[in-house]
């Protein structure tokens, strides 16, 4: 396989617009989810992310203020610091006073103690709440991705969005934890410098205070390129991070086709895309200290220059003068050191962009009002001419009708990729659909509260998924009031027992990374355990049994028999053994139930199913 070219491959990893999450879908008409999945992603004014970091600031106010004060005690001491030189030099050096000498030399000693003081108190408070700021922006982040609908994951790149919770995230972290007191002490500075200069010397502050648009003008245009150095910067890291979880998650995949040289040559076009964009953000980032480094030396240089010839012609005093310069000295300290916090502020900046990106992004949609959460549910399942498709241009169900009443068994089968995870998608509203209607006891899909409706149907998902942690722990996710008895009934009903108690620890065994110490089979069936333990009305089972071997699925088919007993239930299988005894089977083909009936009706129709089924059994 050719190494695909970057921007293919960025697309894939980076971009949100790609490649399913088209620019919104207008014109569909459903309801308003997909339009408002896809909603978000405007580019944001830097202004904008910057009122938003001091609205999470601003959280702390109260801190924030005695930060604040403290900041404004350091300079302002600093400053009287500097000027306490003027009359030292002047009243007391000049004319041999030793005494009083002593006395200015002791009240300066205390002025910079006040400042040292303020400092310590001033950086535990600032970080203090810039850390409790970075806690508050990564929780609204994680809450709102677990409240984004299931398109966004279908859609984006884990390693991508994970790339937001760190990388992002501890940019912003540093950026609160030190730029921002520069920039506040800074600004101080520069004021109480300036006013001091201009009490010390007016025509002397002009040729600083003609300096003052250089500087301006300077750092615009530096900055300007540095902040879409950065942004570039941060997104190719997401897309970087996107690929490298992907080929860890997909190693065995990568290794059984003998793709590693592949990747590596992918992996280096992201990674030297990668150095480009930080060799270019951290140039554009750094160029800044030393640029603004350079002219305030021209601007002392300047300065002092003209206070000599003042002093020489115009009996302007020594001391004035040698405070002069100090204050010239610090006039350009803070800009330089804020200076040298913009490559610390851009990749904040960036980072704060991509995370507020999400924190922006439209959730599921509202319930609606009065969403209905307090019924019990019985478990009529009513389809009515839905259709639905997860792109605009293409749909995947169609004009579908079915129903299943309660405690009845329904069984989709049909070839792969015919929509039948979809209609269950639908049902636990995954998706929302484009038209017609789907009802649960006569009530409408959209009436209901969405996690109620959830609770209330048990799914077991056709992509098994374990959490870190105990068998017990993974199967009472299913009910989190269960005692163990019942977990390991749950467990006896999905033929789980058995082989968990073989494991090292039986059910206190630790699994880890989705389960990688099991079987496919082993698996399906804590993940089986799990919806049995439910006591939802509705089950769902896809493909719930694939990896089990046939006579461990006869075993369970007879637990889940009795467990069904009281609830309708969905059974996706492409083994067709298993749903002979369903109520209805339902055969689907390309989005449209071709066939339906119970097993002996769709024998004797000798359709597609009957193909199926014979063509089946000639393989076995
Ligand atoms: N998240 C998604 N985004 C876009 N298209 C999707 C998505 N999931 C499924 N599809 C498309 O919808 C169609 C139906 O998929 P579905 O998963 O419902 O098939 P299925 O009948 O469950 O197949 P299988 O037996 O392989 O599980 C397929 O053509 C697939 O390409
Ligand atoms: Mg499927």
């Amino acid at each position: 396989m050719a190494a695909r070219d970057l921007e293919a491959l960025k697309k894939q990893y980076n971009k949100y617009g790609a490649p399913t999450m088209g620019p919104g879908g207008p014109g569909r008409g459903g309801p308003a989810a997909r339009a408002r999945a896809m909603g978000g992603g405007k580019p944001k004014k830097t202004g904008n992310v910057i009122k938003r970091l001091m609205g999470y600031l601003g959280r702390h106010r109260g801190k924030l203020i005695v930060a604040i004060l403290l900041v404004v005690i350091r300079s302002v001491s600093q400053i009287a610091g500097s000027y306490m030189l003027r009359p030292i030099i002047n009243d007391y050096i000049a004319v041999g006073k030793l005494e009083g000498f002593l006395y200015a030399l002791l009240l300066l000693l205390g002025i910079y103690l006040i400042s040292v003081v303020a400092e310590y108190f001033q950086r535990k408070s600032m970080l203090l709440i810039s850390r409790s700021s970075i806690e508050d922006i990564r929780n609204d982040l994680f809450i709102k991705v677990q409240k984004l609908p299931v398109r966004f994951y279908d859609s984006n790149s884990k390693g991508e969005i994970m790339s937001r919770f760190s990388n992002d995230v501890d940019n912003i972290g540093m950026m609160l934890d030190t730029s921002i007191t520069s920039v506040i002490l800074g600004a101080i500075s520069l004021v109480g410098t300036l006013a001091m200069m201009i009490y010390t010397n007016i025509w002397l502050s002009l040729v600083t205070v003609a300096f003052i648009p250089v500087f301006i003008k300077g750092s615009g245009i530096i900055g300007k390129f540095s902040s879409k150095y950065y942004k570039q910067q941060q997104a190719s890291l997401g897309a970087i991070n996107g690929y490298i979880e992907e080929t860890v998650t997909g190693q065995k995949v990568v290794k059984a086709f003998s793709h590693e040289a592949d990747c590596e040559e992918e992996f280096a076009l992201l990674n030297n895309d990668l150095r480009e964009k930080q060799m270019k953000a951290q140039f554009f980032g750094g160029v800044m200290g030393p640029v603004m480094g350079n002219l305030s030396q021209v601007c002392y240089a300047i300065t002092t220059g003209v206070g000599g010839v003042l002093a020489l012609l115009r009996g302007f005093d020594i001391g004035g003068l040698t405070v002069f310069a100090n204050y010239s000295k610090q006039f350009s300290q803070p800009i330089n050191e804020i200076s040298m916090q913009m490559s610390t502020v851009f990749s904040a900046l960036a980072g704060a962009e991509r995370v507020f990106d999400i924190i922006d992004k439209d959730p599921e949609a509202e319930n609606r009002e009065n969403a209905i959460c307090d019924v019990e549910i019985r478990g009529d399942v009513v389809f009515k001419n839905v259709t639905f498709g997860y792109n605009p241009d293409k749909v995947v169900l169609k004009d579908l009708s079915l129903w299943a009443h309660a405690g009845q068994k329904i069984a989709f089968v049909g070839s792969t990729g015919a929509g039948k995870t979809t209609i269950t998608n639908l049902l636990n509203r995954f998706y929302d659909i484009d038209s017609g209607k789907i009802t649960i006891d006569g009530v409408d899909l959209f009436d209901y509260d969405r996690e109620f409706l959830r609770k209330n149907i048990a799914m077991v998902l056709q992509d098994t998924h374990l959490f870190s942690g105990t068998v017990m722990e993974n199967i009472r996710y299913g009910r989190l009031d269960a005692t163990d008895e019942e977990v390991i009934a749950a467990a006896k009903v999905a033929s789980a027992h058995s082989f968990i108690m073989r494991l090292e620890n039986g059910y206190d065994t630790v699994i880890r990374g989705d389960g990688a110490n099991l079987s496919q089979g082993q698996r399906q069936l804590l993940n089986i355990a799990r919806a049995a333990l439910s006591h939802a009305p509705i089950l769902v089972l896809d493909e719930a049994t694939s990896s089990v071997d046939t006579r461990t699925e006869k075993h369970i088919e007879r637990g889940m028999d009795r467990l069904m007993e009281n609830r309708t239930t969905f059974v996706i299988a492409h083994r067709l053994s298993t749903v002979r005894n369903a109520n209805a089977i339902m055969v689907l083909e390309h989005g449209e139930i071709i066939e339906r009936g119970t097993h002996e009706e769709l024998l004797e129709l000798g359709g597609r199913y009957y193909e199926l089924y014979t063509g089946q059994r000639e393989l076995d």
